[in-house]
């Protein structure tokens, strides 16, 4: 049965569950305070760049299934389900910042109609719902948690094909409510308390970043032996148990969730009574992992890099995003920068230079960046970066040398066209 939805906040996950849940045949209201993105929204722009999202968003204008606010009038919070997709940013601390979650709970409280059900999606620490329902204070309204484990790249897919939806809930009524807004899924639904369901998103995602640093502490130690990483993670990975997915080694771990999600649950732990000592040596070798590709790049040059013309390719924190926060190409770039490179950037969606970097030059195209550069730094795994004219490439460089941190390239291939490359973990 199609129910009535409010989303506050609709950035990446606000958005992306907007468009869905209106393709699933709910009818839905986004609202947000960015007031510019809500107009671009109205008049069928999507803001950000996701596959599969104009589309839904042109449907769900069409079949006016979705529609969006910049304010939260009392009419639409009259809704049956209000979503909570607000920004949990890291605190100076490592905490969660949840000032956005509580005073939203605070303002829409008294607005919201008996049997409402506020649905958490935003990436909480344990014990968030408890406090959010005696903010909002009313017995007759449930707080459920509902974590979001899309990735940016392929959340539609992710959204409408999730491994499995957790719910948690004190309620088990509220609990199957939410549910039964799913219920068109296939993916298995997981109910459980709310402690629980808060949980399981930090735990997904800090073992993930600890899979990830692994396979390149592993990728170290593969240079080191004389084995190969490829080879390495396909045996390790068709190993059910391990499974094969992050197991590709790159320059670090990233991204808006992973970083503050670890530090939060590490401060969540040690608030608690437990040092997370095993998660903290994973933060660690992350920032490490970042210097290994700078002392990669300062090897291949062979020399110092002040004032060494540098190529980087790729700045957003993986492909298929437009996303930089936090991006690992930005952490490795400003590590060159501080060693005196000059860098030339090219990324197939971002066209300035990001904050987090101190300078630098955002080409339009890979050949202007590439141009008179004595080395060549891949740092996301943008799939056209395999089909760069690389024969020209070698021709136009200073020096024909390629760190490829991504391992994307084929080694071989490059070094039968001239170039000097070096991956990582690879024979
Ligand atoms: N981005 C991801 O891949 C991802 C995946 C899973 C979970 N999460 C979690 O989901 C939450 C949201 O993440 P995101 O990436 O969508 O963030 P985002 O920054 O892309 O979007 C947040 C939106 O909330 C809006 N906003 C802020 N305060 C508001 C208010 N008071 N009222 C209405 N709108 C307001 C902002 O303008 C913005 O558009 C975070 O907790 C994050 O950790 C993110």
């Amino acid at each position: 049965m199609p129910k009535q939805i409010t989303i506050i906040g609709t950035g990446y996950v606000g958005l992306t569950t907007g468009a869905c849940m209106a393709y699933l045949g709910h009818q839905v209201v986004c609202i947000d305070t960015n007031v510019e993105k809500i107009a671009e929204l109205k008049s069928g722009i999507c803001p950000i760049y996701e596959k599969g999202l104009p589309e839904l968003l042109s449907m769900g204008l069409e079949t006016e299934r979705l529609s969006f606010s910049a304010t939260a009038d009392l009419d639409l919070l009259q809704n049956e389900f209000i979503f909570l997709c607000l920004p949990t940013p890291q605190a100076e601390d490592g905490r969660a910042e949840l000032a956005a979650i509580y005073e939203v709970a605070e303002s829409v409280k008294s607005s919201l109609s008996s049997k409402a059900i506020v649905v958490n999606k935003s990436t909480v620490p344990v014990g968030t719902s408890k406090v959010l329902s005696e903010i909002i204070g009313r017995e007759d309204v449930e707080v459920v948690s509902n974590p979001e484990f899309l990735r940016e790249g392929s959340a539609i897919e992710d959204f409408l094909k999730p491994d499995r939806i957790i719910i948690g809930a004190d309620a088990m009524e509220a609990s199957d409510r939410v549910a039964e807004l799913y219920s068109n899924l296939e993916s298995p639904i997981i109910q459980v308390d709310c402690a629980s369901a808060e949980t399981v998103k930090y735990a997904t995602n800090s073992f993930l970043a600890m899979k990830v640093s692994f396979v390149n502490a592993l990728a170290a130690v593969c240079e080191l032996v004389g084995a190969d990483i490829d080879s390495v993670a396909k045996g390790l990975g068709t190993d059910n148990r391990v499974g094969s997915k992050f197991l590709q080694p790159g320059p670090g771990w990233g991204g808006s969730c992973f970083p503050k999600d670890m530090q939060a649950l590490v401060k969540l732990a040690s608030d608690s009574g437990y040092k997370f000592e095993l998660l903290e040596a994973v933060v660690d070798a992350n920032a490490q992992q970042f210097e290994r590709i700078a002392e990669k790049v300062k090897k291949a040059v062979g020399k110092p890099l002040r004032g060494v013309h540098v190529a980087v390719l790729g700045l957003t924190f993986k492909a298929g995003t437009d996303d930089v926060r936090n991006s690992p190409a930005i952490a490795v770039s400003q590590l060159l920068l501080e060693l005196g490179a000059q860098l030339n950037f090219y990324d197939p969606l971002v066209k300035s230079l990001p904050k987090g970097l101190s300078d630098g030059i955002v080409y339009d195209s890979a050949e202007s960046a590439v141009a008179n550069t004595e080395v060549i730094v891949i740092l996301t795994e943008w799939p056209e970066f395999r089909d760069l004219d690389w024969v020209k490439f070698q021709r136009i460089a200073k020096e024909p040398k390629i760190v490829d941190a991504r391992n994307l390239l084929d080694p071989r291939s490059l070094r039968d066209i001239g170039f000097d490359y070096t991956s990582l973990g690879r024979k």
